[in-house]
């Protein structure tokens, strides 16, 4: 396990998991979509896909995906964001791990898609982003899609500046063996225009 704290346990001190689930339960009471996340991802996908939830929190995302009808495992370090997601979904596979470490996991490769939403990447350990990205391409199959959003200044993330650019993401990602497919300003598809303020990236493993 990775002795490096990441940042949202140093924000939350690991006990956010009901106050999270709370705040998106009454987004959806008042008529605001909290699905766009797995919307984005079911768009990429053929039926049934498999999917790695990746920083998967409450499980928000993961559930949603699994009543689209795809097959999803989601990992997170972070006990009590776990606890929601098995209480929620508990036929749904959640582990418990740090994705600098994936490999330690013994999950069968060859996910379709790999998704790091809400903030996952900029709230990762400092200095651990690399390997995070190198761990989630090696599950990818050819082909398969690795899919983030992140904020990109302090209006769009839960901490006082950006910790990530997306010059040096995208670096990763091309050390990891990814490539840019496309980038949007919104999980709606809104247009990506440099200097936004939150990305969302779809980044894909080529086929041989
Ligand atoms: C803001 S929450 C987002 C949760 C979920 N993806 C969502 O969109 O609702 C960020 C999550 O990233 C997780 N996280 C941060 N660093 C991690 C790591 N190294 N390994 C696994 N999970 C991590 C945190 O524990 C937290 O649950």
């Amino acid at each position: 396990m990775n002795s490096r704290r990441d940042r949202w346990a140093e924000l939350t001190g690991g006990q956010n998991g009901e106050a999270y689930a709370r705040r998106f339960a009454r987004l959806a009471e008042s008529g605001h979509d909290v699905h766009g996340e797995a919307a984005f991802c079911d768009a990429l996908l053929s039926p049934a896909a498999r999917i790695l939830d990746a920083g998967c929190g409450t499980g928000r995302v993961a559930i949603r995906l699994a009543e689209l009808g795809h097959r999803c495992t989601g990992v997170d370090v972070d006990r009590s964001m776990l606890a929601v997601a098995r209480r929620d979904a508990p036929t749904q596979e959640w582990l418990h791990g740090d994705l600098a470490h994936l490999d330690g996991l013994g999950l069968e490769p060859g996910f379709d898609l790999a998704l790091a939403a809400g903030n996952v990447v900029p709230l990762l350990a400092p200095g651990t982003e690399p390997a995070v990205v190198r761990q989630l391409a090696a599950v990818l199959r050819p082909g398969g899609l690795l899919v983030t959003g992140m904020g990109l200044d302090a209006e769009h993330l839960p901490l006082p500046e950006p910790t990530v650019t997306l010059r040096e993401f995208d670096q990763w990602c091309a050390e990891a063996g990814l490539t840019l497919r496309q980038r949007y300003a919104t999980w709606s598809g809104d247009p990506w225009r440099p200097g936004g303020g939150y990305a969302v990236s779809v980044h894909v493993r080529p086929t041989a």
